[in-house]
Formats: C-alpha cells, sequence, structure tokens
C-alpha cells in the first residue's frame, strides 16, 4: 500500500540500528507492522513483527546483526491482515531473497496460481510476496537483469527493494507509482520511500521516476530506464525533518487536504468497471435485493457521509435509509431486523460508539457493512463485509481524505444497491459511473483556488460566529464544513437548513456575520436564493458555492465555483473550500492545526 515506509541501507556501518531509526522517522505515516532483512554470514536474517517498531526492536535486541547491507518496512496492512507472516520483509522459497514493498500488485493472484502451480511456497496473504518468488523463478546469476524482468511482468503501483543472499554488495531497487529516495552518503547509500528517513545522514538526493531500476552499492548508485543508463540529477534538501515529514507542506492537513484527488482515485480504483459497480467485498451478502430499510451509523465526520449516504441510497436504490449518530442509535432501540442492513462508517475502525452500535446491529439480526479506513481494524474485523476506503493513513485530527474517500465508498454502495435491485438501467448507472471517475479532477480544480479561499479565512479569523447554510445535500455538506472550522479554528459556526434558519437564529445573523451559503442542488436552486436573500438582507457577509456558469450576481459577497458534476456528487466537491476555509482560518488564528485541543484522532471511549 502507498503509505508504507522503505528504508535501505548499504555501506561499512551496522545496518539494522540504522533501518530502525529510518523507520522510526516513517512512524508518522502510520504503521501496523515493521521489519528488516539484512545478511549474518552468507543468510539472510528476517525479523518482522506486528505491532509498534518498540516490539520489533525488542525482538532485534535477541539478536547479533553486524552487517552493513539491509532493507527495512512499516507495514500499513492492504491485503492480508496486520500479523508477523504479512509483515514485510517477504521471501521466496529457499532464503535467497528479500523484498520490501510499497503499492499494489494488482495481477498478484493470476501471479500467485501459476507460481503456486510451478511449485513455490506462499508464507503470506499478500500481494507483495510474487514479487520475490519472481525474483526467484528469474535469478540467473545478475539481481539488476532480474528485477528488470520482475517489473514488465507485474502490474500496479510499487516502490521496492531487493536483497539477494549471493549478491552482498548491492540493493536493486525500482519504483512504478509509488515514492523512493536515494540518499548519497560517504562510502554508504540509503534508500527510503521518503525524505525524513535519511536526513540525519545525508542531504544529498534524487527521486527514482516511474519505469526506474537502480543497482545501489556503498560507493555508487546506477540508475536504468528501459535497459539504458539514466543520469540523475542530485539535489540538496533544504527543508528541515519536520517539514519533510509533511512533504514540505506546514501541516499534515493540508497535506490531506491535497492528497484528496489520489486517495479518490484510490477509492474508485477497480470499482467501476465499463459503465457498472464491482464490489466484490459484498459477494457474501446474499440478500442484498431484500433489504427494505439501510441505517448507516457512525460518529462525527463519519456521521456526516453517511447522511450523505442516506441521500444516495434513497435516491438511486430507492431504499428508505437513516442517518444516525452511534451514541444514540445504540441506546434508542432501533428498529432493526434481519431484513435491515447497517452500513457503519468509521475510518479508525476503532471508534467505541461505533463499535457498540454495530455489536447492537448483529445482536438483533441485522448484516453490518463497514466503510472503513483501517486494515484489520476491530470494525472490519467484526462487520460481515468491509468496503476498504484506501484513503492512506490520516494523521491530522480533522478528518478530510477520510472524509472524502467515505463519501465516495457511499456513493459505489449506493449505485451498486441501485444496480443489483434493478432500480436504474444500465445507462443511468454508467451515466453516474462516469461521473464519479472525473471527481478526482475535479477536486484538484477545487484546490486551484485555495490562494483565494486563504484571503477569504483570514476575515473570517477576525470573527467569533460563523454559518453555513444549504438544502439537501448542500446541508449535510454545510454541517461538515461548520464542525471543520469548529474543531480547528475554535469559531463558532453553525449549520442550519437553509429554510429552517428563519424558524430559528436568523436573529444571530447580523452585520458582517461570515455565511457560507451551498446552492448546487438544482431542484432546491430557487428556494435557496430566497434564503440567502434574507440573510444578506441582515448584513451577512455570504459566500456562495455553486457550480462553475452559476451566476449569484449581488446576492453574495463571495463566490466559490466548483465544476460541473450531476448534483448527487456535488458534496464531493462542495466540501473541498470548506475544508480549506477551515484550515487556513485556524491558521490566522494560531491554533494547533494537526492536534486541536480536547480532541483525540481515534476515540476508544464511550
Ligand atoms: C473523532 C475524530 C473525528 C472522527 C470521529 C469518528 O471524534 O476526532 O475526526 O470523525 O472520531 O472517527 P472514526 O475513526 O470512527 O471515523
Amino acid at each position: 500500500m502507498t503509505m508504507c515506509g522503505i528504508v535501505g541501507y548499504i555501506g561499512s556501518k551496522p545496518a539494522a540500528p540504522l533501518l530502525l531509526e529510518g523507520l522510526a522517522k516513517l512512524e508518522y505515516r502510520g504503521y501496523d507492522s515493521a521489519g528488516i532483512a539484512t545478511l549474518s554470514g552468507d543468510e539472510i536474517v528476517i525479523i518482522k513483527k506486528k505491532g509498534k517498531l518498540e516490539v520489533l526492536e525488542a525482538e532485534l535486541k535477541n539478536t547479533r546483526l553486524s552487517s552493513s547491507i539491509g532493507i527495512g518496512h512499516t507495514r500499513w496492512a492492504t491485503h492480508g491482515k496486520p500479523s508477523d507472516e504479512n509483515a514485510h520483509p517477504h521471501y521466496d522459497c529457499e532464503g535467497n531473497f528479500a523484498v520490501v514493498h510499497n503499492g499494489i500488485i494488482e495481477n498478484y493472484q493470476e501471479l500467485k496460481k501459476e507460481l503456486i502451480a510451478e511449485g513455490h511456497r506462499f508464507h503470506s496473504e499478500t500481494d507483495t510476496e510474487v514479487i520475490v518468488h519472481l525474483v526467484e523463478k528469474y535469478y540467473q546469476g545478475d539481481l539488476l537483469a532480474t528485477v528488470e524482468k520482475v517489473v514488465e511482468l507485474i502490474d500496479g503501483a510499487y516502490a521496492m527493494v531487493v536483497l539477494a543472499k549471493n549478491e552482498p554488495e548491492r540493493l536493486v531497487c525500482a519504483r512504478k507509482d509509488s515514492p523512493l529516495v536515494v540518499g548519497l552518503g560517504e562510502n554508504e547509500n540509503f534508500l527510503a520511500s521518503d525524505i525524513p528517513a535519511i536526513l540525519k545522514h545525508t542531504r544529498r538526493v534524487f527521486l527514482l521516476e516511474d519505469g526506474e531500476v537502480a543497482a545501489v552499492t556503498k560507493d555508487r548508485v546506477e540508475v536504468f530506464k528501459d535497459g539504458k543508463k539514466v543520469d540523475k540529477e542530485v539535489f540538496e534538501v533544504t527543508w528541515d525533518a519536520e517539514a519533510a515529514e509533511k512533504g514540505g507542506y506546514p501541516h499534515f492537513m493540508l497535506k490531506e487536504i491535497f492528497e484528496q484527488p489520489r486517495a479518490l482515485r484510490a477509492t474508485l480504483k477497480g470499482r467501476l468497471d465499463n459503465g457498472s459497480v464491482v464490489l466484490d467485498e459484498l459477494g457474501c451478502l446474499d440478500r442484498i435485493n431484500e433489504y427494505h430499510k439501510v441505517y448507516f451509523v457512525a460518529c462525527g465526520t463519519a456521521y456526516h457521509a453517511g447522511l450523505v449516504g442516506k441521500s444516495v441510497v434513497e435516491n438511486l436504490a430507492r431504499v428508505p435509509a437513516e442517518a444516525d449518530i452511534a451514541s444514540e442509535f445504540r441506546y434508542r432501540e432501533p428498529l432493526i431486523d434481519d431484513r435491515t442492513l447497517v452500513v457503519v462508517i468509521s475510518q479508525s475502525g476503532e471508534t467505541a460508539d461505533t463499535l457498540a452500535a454495530m455489536r447492537e446491529a448483529q445482536a438483533k439480526g441485522a448484516p453490518v457493512i463497514a466503510i472503513t479506513n483501517v486494515v484489520g481494524s476491530s470494525v472490519s474485523r467484526e462487520a460481515d463485509a468491509v468496503i476498504y476506503t484506501w484513503a492512506g493513513p490520516e494523521i491530522a485530527v480533522a478528518s478530510t481524505k477520510a472524509y472524502l474517500t467515505q463519501l465516495a465508498a457511499v456513493y459505489l454502495f449506493g449505485l451498486f444497491l441501485a444496480q443489483e435491485r434493478g432500480m436504474l438501467t444500465g445507462e443511468q448507472v454508467a451515466v453516474v459511473s462516469r461521473a464519479l471517475r472525473e471527481l478526482p479532477d475535479q477536486v484538484e480544480k477545487v484546490l486551484e483556488q485555495a490562494d483565494k479561499v486563504k484571503k477569504l479565512a483570514c476575515e473570517w479569523a477576525k470573527r467569533e460566529n460563523a454559518f453555513f447554510i444549504g438544502r439537501g445535500l448542500d446541508w449535510a455538506v454545510s454541517l461538515e464544513g461548520a464542525l471543520k472550522l469548529k474543531e480547528i479554528s475554535y469559531i463558532h459556526a453553525e449549520a442550519y437548513a437553509a429554510g429552517e434558519l428563519k424558524h430559528g437564529t436568523l436573529a444571530l445573523i447580523t452585520d458582517g456575520v461570515p455565511v457560507v451559503a451551498l446552492a448546487t442542488q438544482n431542484t432546491v436552486f430557487d428556494k435557496t436564493v430566497s434564503n440567502i436573500k434574507e440573510v444578506k438582507a441582515r448584513g451577512a457577509h455570504v459566500t456562495g458555492v455553486v457550480f462553475e456558469g452559476v451566476d449569484l450576481g449581488d446576492t453574495v459577497d463571495e463566490l466559490i465555483t466548483i465544476p460541473k458534476t450531476t448534483p448527487l456528487l456535488a458534496p464531493i466537491l462542495s466540501v473541498v473550500p470548506l475544508q480549506l476555509l477551515a484550515y487556513y482560518a485556524a491558521v490566522a488564528r494560531g491554533s494547533d492545526v494537526d492536534k486541536p485541543r480536547n480532541l483525540a484522532k481515534s476515540v476508544t471511549v464511550e
């Protein structure tokens, strides 16, 4: 998986402590197991453990390792649960090779089948392991030539480093769509999936590009592409270690906001096939056509994704749906039985209230689908079926990319339900699929407006109260926009269904109070404009969020546009400026953006 951490070392110092130290610098990426491989005499020694680096470190204390070559890895599970066996490095049948890998090998199942038929014995459930067996299969005395051959056979994304017992003087690495950095030292060289892992030892680095394969000895790095030698330009890293962890962004939250197009692509990948939705993970629910009700149950931001889920399921699949806060759901004696489908949404998969709600539902006989980001999490283990969001680890407490990918997952789920129940024609499913596919590029377009949002946020930062209004799905997004702002900038914000404001707190709209008004839902557009006029008439400073080409004239003070898509999918685009608004307002107010006060990333108490 793309966010794992890789390190490699070759030089004259003992490799093991350097590898551990490098892995510790990659901890921020999130992981559930870790391991290293080095040489001892003429054997490859692999030590790998589920859990934190301390577990690995304790294990290493019992082992004498002095070799100056090695590879290491922190794993964030994708294929196969977190376990000692599934941790990297992986090894071949005879223990002649070891590999660490980030990314996903898409054709691993076919390859694995072939390799098993040829007599290879697999030790793990991972996609990665096929790489090392392919190396074993094709090795004829030249590791570089072998890796060049192997990368031709695999599809998908990878950064990998291979160690061969018979070639103690070099490491061979390759990359496609997953980062790999080469660090150049004096009489030693380093490999890592990110700069912080090597910054203590060298600032002279270059990045391997897609399709490149490199042979790394302690005093030389040779890079090849399509068999031809490539000259690499070395650059000097000027960032400090902390900035480097954040990929040059000042905060994880901003980095994660900008990672959203990539995260969305990962969620959608392989699940939209020629105009239909493929969710093989739901194959185990054999009565998908018979459920008479769907409940989305979650906490916080994930609950806001559930609110969108409710509309999507009702709109596309025509099944009655509800969204509920997990801590409410579990105590209100919900009317559920085995014909009710419960969908829990949880980034971490460990939220106590969500878990308890899920167990309550299961006790009443309802099957539970989990939408989660963490493989091997409690929610993923206990659910009847799991749709992973594949957002990669989210570090900032305020959720951004996890939310966007949860939305993508609920769209896939809703569309799948509609397709399986025959509620949409093939053509209708294809239309939504096409629109879904366009979203990652469209999010990129929205992000181009970051500077404009930043200016606006600097004004908002001076205020203590703000409102977010909208109707239908725009209201669901308003709730998330208000939550983001409150969580990190500590500006009090309310989200109101635009038509309800006049029955509630319209009196609080006074001169200059900032209001974001979302108006992306065609069927209620005119009504929403009337509501905007109501707040404008009371002196609010209004920022409209609308589709490109829509002009609200002087009804609003500022206008943020999002690319055109079907209104049902608008939340994925319209929430992005609200995330940026919260972020820049928090920065302007000097908040600790990534670790806001009184909040935790994963709440495991009730
Ligand atoms: C905490 C976090 C929120 C998150 C909520 C649910 O309160 O601060 O950002 O939305 O938990 O977390 P989950 O991991 O279940 O999605």
